[in-house]
């Protein structure tokens, strides 16, 4: 397709209200007009966990003022746009509804076409809107929600070469933030303290690493910490802030090598050709897990590309992003669609059944 496109994209799935505008002019790099994101920690911070009628209540009253803002910001009006693309799955379906309900209004009253995007299409597309990189590529994506390898073929086809089978790498590094008296979100705060500690005073478990694949596992890292943790408890009656580093530094290593290996066997299963390796996801950040891939990457000879944070975690630029290419590749759009609570990219892998605290994982 060869003409301008402007898209507004909405994004309503967990905990971030979000509405952007992304214009794509032909010969020239896609340009983000505006990205608005309206988290939610607050609201569910005394809950330990995202609830999801909160989620969604604050979505449905947020979501027509951050369309107003993301339009106003990008100097666009409804009708300048070429079309509106929204997250129609997976995840929390209240939200995802509030999202869909608003963007069917909209397109509804002005005419234009209304793309319906898998939210982990958008993550995984996000490496077009940022490098403009060509298909195939690697994408890892690890969040607080999410882990999982994608192998990106075109716009619509995703192979899932593996992924975790139960929680996220985020969920443990939350997790092991709540153990360790940290505050929330812990991936942060476990780096910071991990810094400044031993990794090899405790030799916490690899788990799957022994398995052929690249499925992975974390939950089973926050029980060997637990233990860690109360042993040392029992032997001197409460933990030194040493030891508490210590304990981040031993927990994110095993993080790090297991991302790093796994990382390493979805390079090779990926075949030839393969144009990057890509990372989204808010564990994207941590700069030692980062440092593992970007050696895994170089060994085996591609690029290493991390999209800035804020377009890694989630957002709507890549929400309108991916209903450019859907547009612009002309598939076809369902006018039927429903919002999907599960949504799995790869319809021929097995779904994984998580139960994370950001809700269903595809
Ligand atoms: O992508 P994201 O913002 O939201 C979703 O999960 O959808 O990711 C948030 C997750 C949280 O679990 C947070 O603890 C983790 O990313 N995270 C980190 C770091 N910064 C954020 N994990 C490890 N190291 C970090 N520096
Ligand atoms: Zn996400």
């Amino acid at each position: 397709m060869d003409r301008t496109l402007t898209l507004l994209g909405i994004e309503s799935s967990c905990d971030d209200t979000a509405a952007a505008v992304v214009r794509l002019q032909p010969g020239l790099a896609p340009q983000i007009l505006s990205s608005e994101v309206l988290g939610q920690t607050n609201l569910h911070e005394a809950f330990g966990g995202v609830v999801p009628e909160i989620a969604a209540r604050a979505h449905a009253e947020r979501l027509d003022g951050i369309v107003e803002l993301a339009l106003e910001k990008a100097g666009t009006g409804l009708g300048d746009l070429d079309g509106i693309a929204v997250t129609a799955g997976p995840g929390l379906i209240g939200g995802v509804l509030s999202g869909v309900m608003l963007a069917r209004g909209l397109a509804a009253a002005t005419g234009l076409p209304l793309v319906p995007v898998n939210h982990l299409a958008g993550h995984a597309l996000t490496p077009r809107l940022t490098d403009g990189v060509e298909f195939p590529y690697l994408m890892l994506l690890v969040s607080g929600g999410h882990c999982q390898f994608l192998l990106v073929e075109a716009v619509d086809r995703f192979r899932r070469l593996g992924g975790t089978i139960d929680d996220a790498p985020g969920e443990a590094f939350d997790k092991t933030a709540k153990l360790l008296a940290l505050p929330q979100p812990g991936g942060p705060v476990v780096e910071v303290e991990a810094s400044q500690g031993d990794p090899r005073r405790f030799r916490f478990p690899r788990p799957l690493l022994d398995r052929e694949g690249c499925d992975m596992s974390f939950s089973g890292l926050k029980t060997a910490l637990l233990r860690a943790r109360d042993t040392i408890i029992a032997e001197k009656g409460g933990i030194t802030v040493q030891d508490r580093r210590d304990l981040c530094a031993g927990f994110q290593a095993a993080v790090a090598e297991v991302l790093a290996v796994k990382t390493a066997r979805a390079l090779a299963l990926a075949g030839d050709g393969l144009q990057a390796l890509a990372v989204a996801g808010g564990v994207a950040a941590n700069g030692v897990i980062r440092a593992g891939l970007e050696t895994v990457a170089a060994k085996a000879g591609v690029p290493f590309l991390a999209p800035p944070l804020r377009l890694c975690t989630d957002n709507a630029a890549m929400i309108a992003w991916a209903g450019i290419e859907r547009l612009r590749a002309n598939l076809p759009r369902d006018p039927n669609f429903v919002a999907r609570p599960r949504w799995p990219l790869d319809d021929r892998a097995q779904a994984m059944l998580g139960s994370g605290k950001k809700g269903a994982k595809a």
